[in-house]
Order: structure tokens, then C-alpha cells, then sequence
């Protein structure tokens, strides 16, 4: 059995049945009292335990009780509780299963506590022993794996329980080999054959393989290795990690075969994805992907994280690095990997040379306000970088410039061959109060509409020739001639810009080819002090480049 600790901002485990009737259930729990959050309140959801259909309901209260009305008489109720506050939540506790009286109950329990003793412990009873009839036919049915060690025989269970909703946080488990088989299947060395390295990844090599298991063909896998020698942190974030992607299920979401936790290296295999990561992979196919495709792949995302979301998981720290893509262009969100809440310098730690600054909505970064809100904000990024073909989100701005021209109002222009429609919705995703932005229902909704209506789409059916300007560095573009002006003045002059020519000249703008490839960095570096003004100038710079692209019928990168 898995045991549960209390830790920061963790769960409520003191749940208590109160009272219990045919169609009323009351509970009671401690305050978990987390003296630096206000108007802390509870949400408690329930479901029937029986129920196919996986609807649940919820229901809030400032209280530590709560007493849920309309149940159906004699029937199995799950319940779990969360803290939230504003759009923060805790993960939610382990589930409790309380039965409501059946239509029998001659006697009044009210009249009688004792009887409330004795059917409360027959419920337990019954609920106990569905559980390890349950486990008996998950050994059946799931598959399990038995692992001897100094002839110690262990069983490890592998479930994904449909009816389950909640992602449960691994760290809740005191030890994490526990949590790790609870959620993935022990694999035998034997299954798996190494094929090549792929790349270095958080942990240590990633390499491409094969796994066969006994009667089930052979599958492309990716295998996650843990460096030896690494620390006991390290190790328990890897297995963490994978104790998190194992209790996924979802085509969106990457599919986590199960760990190697004995022998020399630990392991984690995943399902391999031919076309790899989708930033490099965009940028790779930059002039063969359609606008629909790309709008395909990001209908994808938002489907794994409405489902994420569903699941109580905030991922904080999406981005296109973090999907994999597969031989039919189906995205797969992965990188589970668990942030230190505590530590600012993670948000600033690279990856790969990139911060994740530029992903993190301003909330998160300065307080660690993570929420599935956040994720929206980094999801719109992720729209970004898909829609300019794998360009680097603000380019090449320091994180602090990004910070402050962020917290300035600005937010990235459409990329090049962007609907305007979508443009939009990444800057609703980009609104500064949270609560303003859409929800990963809504953002999924859409996509998937504009995806399947060919009239709305209209407008995204056509790409752009780009494949002429895939392999040429942005320095190196030459713009001969622009359609509308013939210098910087007039140009400053169509935008009503014109007081600031002589910042342009002492900047050594002089040419509208060195104004077209100008940054957002080097627009704040005019010395232009009125933020409408610099916006007003990004934006020429952006129909400057759109005319010349129209014009020369090929892409330029912004
Ligand atoms: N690189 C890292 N993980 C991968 C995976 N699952 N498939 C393909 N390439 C990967």
C-alpha cells in the first residue's frame, strides 16, 4: 500500500463519514492550514463508483464539511478533496468510498449510531473486498510482471483505471520505486533491444529501440536511461517523472510502455515517435507543411491538454520542445518532468539554450502562480512557434527584455501566413489577468472547428512558397525593392512615425532592407519612450515584411 505524507500545499487525508444516509452523505476533514493562502476553500468532487460514463460533480465550500444531497440509495460514492484558491489547487486526496443506505434501512440511523457503526463497517467490508477481487482481475487482465531479487518474489500491478480522473502527485508517495510501480509496468532487460542513441536528455542518453514482450509484436520504443552515478534527487525525479506519464492515457499524450528499475540502469520506455520534436521538426519541414496541418497539430495539443487539465495536472513547462510528433503528424504532449516550486532559478535554467522564460506566463514567473491558466499562456506560444515554422519565441531578446517588454503590453506579432483568427486567440491567450483567458475547451473547440470548416479556413488553405527561404540566414536576406516606399522618411511618414527619422538615422536605419529585419530588441532600442509609438513602428516593420513577401512570393521569418 501506497502511504501518504503530508507535505506544502499537499493533500487533505484526514476524511471523515460523518453521517450517511439513503441519500445524503456528510464528511469532515482537517484544515490542511496553509497559513499563506487566503480564502482558501475546497472543492469536492464525487462520482458513483460504478458509473460508466465518467461524469463527476463538484461541489465548493470554505468549510472543513460538507454535506452532498441527492444520491441514489445503496450505491458506492468516490470522493476526493482539493484546497483551491483563486485558480491554485492542490492535488486532490486519495480517493474515499462511502455507500449511501440502501432502500432497507427499516431503522432511522439517525434514531441509532450504533447501526450507523455497523452498516458503515459492512460498507468497508464490501468496499474492501471489491478491491482485492478488483486487484485480482487487474493481475488477470492489466498484465503484471513478477520480479525476483535474492529470491524475494514481488508482483508489481500495472493499471490504467478508466474511471480514474485524477492525477495523483508521486511525491505524496513517501517512496517513490513504490509510486513508480503502482503506475508502470516492470519490464524484463530481456524485452528490450538498444538500436541507437538519439540524444542527451534531462536524465542522460535517450536511445531508439525495440520492445518485444511475450506474445505481443515488436514496438519502436524510446528509451530514457538514468546516468549512473547520478543523485538521489535525480533519481527521484526520473522516477517521478515516469510515475506521472504512466498514469496518462490519452492519444495526445505520450504513452509510457513501463520502467526498467532493476539492473545496472534504470530506464523508462516510451512509445517512439518518428518525426521527433516538434520545434525541430517544423523548422524542417518549413515550405512542405500546409496551414491546415500545422492548425491539425496544434487541435492535438489542445486535446492532451484539456485532457491534462481534466486531470488535475498543470504541466508548466510547455512548449514545442516538449511535443513529439509521430509519422502522422500526431502530436504527443510529454516532459512530465516535476519543477522545484521553490526555486526561481529553474524557471531561468536552460534547456537546450533555450529559457523557459519565454513560455511562462508573467504570473508564474514572478510569483510561481502555476495554474492550467498558465499552461494557456504557454500554449499560445507553443501556437507561435508552430505557425512561424519553429521560430524562436521573441526571438533573440534576453529573458529580461522579454519580461519587461511583456509586462509593457507587448505581445509577438502574427507570424507570417497566420490566420488573423489564430493570431487572435494566441493573444487571448497572452492576456495579462489569468482569468481572462480562454480554457483549453474552448481553444480546442475552436481549432478543431476552423480545422474541419474548408470556408472558414478559407483563408489558411494556401502556405506560402517558403521553401526558398528555409536554409537562408536571416542576415543574409536581401530586399531589393518594397511596392510602397521608396526610403525610410516615407515609410515613417505612411506610419505617422515620422518624429522619429532621426532616431532611425542615428540608429544607422537608413535603409528600409535594415528596417525589415529590425527585433522588437532593436525597436526598444530606438529610445522611443511612448510604448504605443514602438508598437505602432513593430507593426510597419510587419506589413513591411508581409508587402515584400507578397510580393516576392516567398517566406522571411521574422
Ligand atoms: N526523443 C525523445 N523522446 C522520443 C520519443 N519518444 N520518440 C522519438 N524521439 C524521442
Amino acid at each position: 500500500m501506497v502511504r501518504y505524507v503530508h507535505r506544502a500545499l499537499s493533500l487533505i487525508t484526514d476524511i471523515r463519514a460523518d453521517k450517511i444516509d439513503q441519500k445524503r452523505i456528510t464528511l469532515s476533514w482537517q484544515d490542511p492550514a496553509f497559513p499563506f493562502i487566503n480564502n482558501t476553500e475546497y472543492e469536492i468532487k464525487y462520482y458513483e463508483k460504478d458509473q460508466r460514463d465518467q461524469s463527476y460533480s463538484t461541489v465548493r465550500t470554505p468549510l472543513t464539511t460538507v454535506t452532498v444531497y441527492n444520491l441514489k440509495p445503496g450505491t458506492v460514492y468516490v470522493f476526493q478533496i482539493r484546497t483551491s484558491s483563486s485558480q491554485d489547487f492542490s492535488s486532490y486526496s486519495p480517493t474515499i468510498e462511502v455507500e449511501t443506505l440502501g432502500e432497507l434501512a427499516l431503522v432511522s440511523t439517525e434514531q441509532n449510531p450504533l447501526i450507523i457503526i455497523v452498516i458503515v463497517s459492512v460498507a468497508g467490508f464490501i468496499v474492501l473486498l471489491s478491491m482485492v477481487v478488483g486487484l485480482m482481475i487487474w493481475r488477470r487482465q492489466c498484465g503484471y510482471s513478477k520480479a525476483s531479487q535474492d529470491g524475494d518474489e514481488e508482483l508489481y500491478f500495472h493499471f490504467k483505471i478508466p474511471t480514474r480522473r485524477t492525477y495523483i502527485d508521486p511525491d505524496t508517495c513517501e517512496d517513490p520505486m513504490q509510486a513508480v510501480h503502482l503506475f508502470a509496468k516492470e519490464l524484463d532487460n530481456s524485452c528490450i533491444k538498444i538500436e541507437r542513441i538519439l540524444g542527451t536528455g534531462d536524465y542522460g542518453e535517450v536511445c531508439k529501440g525495440c520492445l518485444k514482450l511475450p506474445s505481443k509484436r515488436e514496438l519502436p520504443v524510446a528509451i530514457q536511461t538514468l546516468r549512473a552515478g547520478c543523485s538521489e534527487k535525480q533519481k527521484r525525479a526520473f522516477l517521478a517523472e515516469a510515475s506521472i506519464m504512466g498514469q496518462f492515457d490519452h492519444p495526445n499524450i505520450i504513452r509510457l510502455e513501463g520502467v526498467i528499475t532493476r539492473g545496472n540502469t534504470m530506464m523508462t520506455v516510451m512509445e517512439y515517435l518518428g518525426n521527433g520534436v516538434l520545434d525541430s521538426f517544423v523548422r524542417k519541414n518549413d515550405g512542405q507543411l500546409t496551414v491546415p496541418q500545422l492548425i491539425g497539430m496544434l487541435t492535438g495539443i489542445a486535446s492532451g491538454m484539456k485532457y491534462l487539465t481534466e486531470m488535475s495536472y498543470i504541466h508548466k513547462c510547455l512548449a514545442a520542445n516538449k511535443i513529439l510528433v509521430n509519422s502522422n503528424l500526431v502530436c504527443k504532449i510529454s516532459g512530465f518532468r516535476q519543477m522545484q516550486e521553490d526555486k526561481l532559478d529553474t524557471i531561468f535554467s536552460t534547456m537546450g539554450g533555450k529559457s523557459t522564460v519565454l513560455w511562462t506566463a508573467p504570473e508564474a514567473i514572478q510569483y510561481h502562480r502555476y495554474s492550467t491558466a498558465s499552461d494557456v499562456w504557454s500554449f499560445g506560444i507553443v501556437m507561435w512557434e508552430v505557425m512561424s515554422y519553429g521560430e524562436r519565441p521573441y526571438w533573440d531578446m534576453s529573458n529580461q527584455d522579454v519580461i519587461k517588454a511583456i509586462e509593457d503590453g507587448f505581445r509577438l506579432p502574427a507570424p507570417i501566413s497566420c490566420p488573423p483568427y489564430l493570431h487572435q486567440l494566441m493573444l487571448d491567450c497572452w492576456q495579462k489577468d489569468r482569468n481572462e483567458r480562454p480554457k483549453f475547451t474552448h481553444i480546442h473547440s475552436i481549432l478543431s472547428k476552423h480545422g474541419q470548416s474548408p470556408d472558414k479556413s478559407k483563408s489558411t488553405t494556401s502556405t506560402i512558397n517558403r521553401s526558398h527561404s528555409t536554409s537562408i540566414p536571416l542576415i543574409e536576406r536581401t530586399f531589393t525593392t518594397f511596392p510602397s516606399f521608396n526610403s525610410v522618411g516615407e515609410w515613417l511618414e505612411a506610419i505617422e512615425m515620422e518624429r522619429y527619422k532621426d532616431n532611425f538615422t542615428a540608429a544607422g536605419y537608413c535603409y528600409l532592407e535594415s528596417v525589415a529585419r529590425m527585433t522588437v530588441q532593436d525597436v526598444m532600442s530606438l529610445g522611443i519612450t511612448s510604448v504605443e509609438h514602438q508598437k505602432t513602428i513593430l507593426s510597419g516593420i510587419q506589413t513591411l515584411r508581409a508587402q515584400v513577401i507578397q510580393m516576392h512570393g516567398r517566406g522571411v521569418q521574422v
